[in-house]
Parts: structure tokens; C-alpha cells; sequence
């Protein structure tokens, strides 16, 4: 069994990544947000700092970018590729309107003669090994069964399917039953991602799709960071060790936020946007959100989270 943290623009960050990798365990393979082009034809800053192999000096991440032109991958990939990385992720998930209108993210998926000729430019003069991080469709999970046989001319690594289409957003549920007609399309190795916020639906899952071995988790780790172990070896914290491990992961996180910027308000406003899904999980979790959003310092902030574990 492999188990993978998603993505997640401006929450998996290498502050996260590495703070996790100090207090917890149980992954497998990180994922670091993608990399997208500016307007002026230069790689977006705080991703392309994101994978510098300085700030991931632990296990090593696959790195993603959205593109829809064989030029902006190409500047995004080479620019991976001079750092050290050897396999690249393409981001064909992000459901956004202004994202999907100009083709990236999930805008390909329903495109797919534009998704075919963009991959005959770029497979053959990628010298990375590459993989997909799809959603099911645009606008409905059936177009995922005409994607998966295109899919299997070229040779990717991994295809990992968010199991919902893109007009969804993260409205309703997976499409569980679609997700199991993928399995016989495709010839690539398949990853599951969608919703797994504990052990017990994920002993679920793996019940429904037997065949699959790998498997990706977002926002269930991002409110329960320890969820990887959990699921891994069957035991769980008492409330105690998992809050005092929750106070020593923040203590991580801010070392390092404070560490890449010295102004303490950018500090605070990150760790108030991780605290908004760690609180999740904690009862009175709600209450204690509400407290850490009006604090004004990081002390303050820290007052407040021994307050409330005491
Ligand atoms: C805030 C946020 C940011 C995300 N950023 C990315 C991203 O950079 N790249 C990507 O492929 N998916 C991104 N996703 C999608 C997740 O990787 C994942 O596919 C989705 O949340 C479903 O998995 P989950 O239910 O385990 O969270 C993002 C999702 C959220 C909620």
C-alpha cells in the first residue's frame, strides 16, 4: 500500500511537508502544489520556491504544473528538471472557471483532441518521467472513460484520479461506482483520491477497489494530520498525545514560516489558515478557531492553543 499527501495550493507547502515528516508519519509520496506560468511568461514565485531542493531537504516530492501550451510546460518542466527532479506531475484537476476557461487544470479533460496533440508535442522531448493528477470530467464523471484509453498511447508513471468531475467543485460525493469502471481502462498504475477523511472509510474504499494499491489524501490530512499512521497501523492517539503532537507540529510549522519570512503577520496568517482545518478535528474545535482568528501576535496565538489543550 502506497499513501500520498495531495496537493494543496498555499496548505501542502514544504512548511507543512517538512513539519509533518518531523511528527508524524505513514507517507509514502509528497506532492508539492503546482507551479503556473505569469502573464509576463515567468514561473509564479511561491511555488517555484516551494520545490527548491533546500527547502525539502526530507523525502523527495513530485512536483506538479498546469500548463496548456507546450511552451509554458516546457519552462516549468526544464526549470524542475535543472533542480534535480526526475518525475513531474501534470496538474488536469483544478476545477476553477478562471482556471478551466483557458483550457488548464480540468479545462482539458473535455477538450480531448486538444489533450492528445498536446501530448504528442511534449511526451517525446520530455526527457522526466510524467504522471496525471485528473479529475473525472468537466462536466460529467462518463468522460473519463473515453480519456483513460486515449491515455494508454503514452507512457505515464501514474494517472491519479480525483473522483469527482470538475463543475462539482467539492459539492457532493465521489463517483465510487465510476471510479471502479476506470480500473479495466486504463493500463497505467491508478491512484484513488477523494474524501478520505479516516481509517475506517478508507478500510471502506479499500474494500470497494481490492485491485488498488495506491492511494492520495488531502484535506482529511490537513484536519487530521496522524490520519497516514492511523491508517497505516490501526492505532490511535489518546486525546492527550494527539493534542500535545498537534502543539509540537505547530511548533514546526511556525519555526519555519518565521524562518522564510521574518514579518511575524505572515507567520500568523499562515498558521491561523492551517489551524482553520486542524481545529476540525478537536472537539470544540469551532470555538477554538474562532479564538486563534482574532489573535493578533504569535504569542497571543500560542496562548490561546495552551489555553485550550490544557
Ligand atoms: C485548498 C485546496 C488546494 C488544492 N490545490 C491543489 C493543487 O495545487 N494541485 C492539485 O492537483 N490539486 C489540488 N487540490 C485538490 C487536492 O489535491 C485533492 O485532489 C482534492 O482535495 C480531493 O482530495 P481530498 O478529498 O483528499 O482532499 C486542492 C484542493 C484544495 C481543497
Amino acid at each position: 500500500m502506497q499513501l500520498a499527501l495531495a496537493p494543496l495550493q498555499t496548505y501542502t507547502d514544504y512548511h507543512f511537508r517538512n513539519a509533518h515528516q518531523a511528527v508524524y508519519g505513514g507517507v509514502d509520496k509528497f506532492y508539492a502544489p503546482y507551479l503556473k506560468m505569469n502573464n509576463d511568461g515567468t514561473i509564479k514565485s511561491a511555488p517555484k520556491i516551494d520545490v527548491l531542493p533546500v527547502n525539502n531537504p526530507l523525502a523527495q516530492v513530485v512536483p506538479q504544473l498546469m500548463a496548456c501550451s507546450v511552451e509554458d510546460f516546457f519552462i516549468m518542466a526544464d526549470y524542475l528538471e535543472e533542480l534535480g527532479y526526475t518525475e513531474v506531475n501534470w496538474n488536469m484537476g483544478c476545477p476553477y472557471p478562471m482556471v478551466t476557461n483557458r483550457n488548464l487544470g480540468a479545462g482539458i479533460l473535455n477538450k480531448p483532441d486538444d489533450l492528445k496533440r498536446l501530448l504528442d508535442a511534449i511526451v517525446p522531448r520530455l526527457t522526466m518521467r510524467l504522471g496525471i493528477k485528473m479529475r473525472m470530467g468537466m462536466d460529467s464523471t462518463a468522460e473519463i472513460l473515453d480519456i483513460l484509453p486515449a491515455l494508454n498511447d503514452y507512457p505515464l508513471t501514474e494517472i491519479i484520479i480525483h473522483a469527482r468531475y470538475a463543475k462539482q467543485l467539492y459539492n457532493g460525493g465521489c463517483d465510487h461506482a465510476q471510479f471502479a469502471n476506470c480500473i479495466a481502462l486504463t493500463k497505467h498504475p491508478l491512484t484513488y483520491n477523494g474524501d478520505i477523511t479516516s481509517a475506517e472509510e478508507f478500510e471502506e474504499l479499500q474494500q470497494l477497489f481490492p485491485g488498488i494499491t495506491n492511494w492520495m489524501i488531502g484535506r482529511g490530512a490537513m484536519v487530521n494530520p496522524a490520519l497516514f499512521e492511523e491508517i497505516k497501523t490501526g492505532r490511535f492517539d489518546d486525546s492527550e498525545t494527539y493534542r500535545s503532537r498537534l502543539l509540537v507540529f505547530t511548533d514546526h510549522l511556525e519555526n519555519s514560516l518565521v524562518a522564510c519570512n521574518p514579518d511575524k503577520g505572515y507567520a500568523l496568517s499562515k498558521l491561523k489558515s492551517y489551524w482553520e482545518y486542524l481545529a476540525d478535528e478537536l472537539d470544540d474545535g469551532n470555538k477554538l478557531f474562532r479564538k486563534l482568528k482574532k489573535t493578533k501576535t504569535l504569542s497571543e496565538f500560542r496562548e490561546e492553543l495552551l489555553v485550550f489543550m490544557d
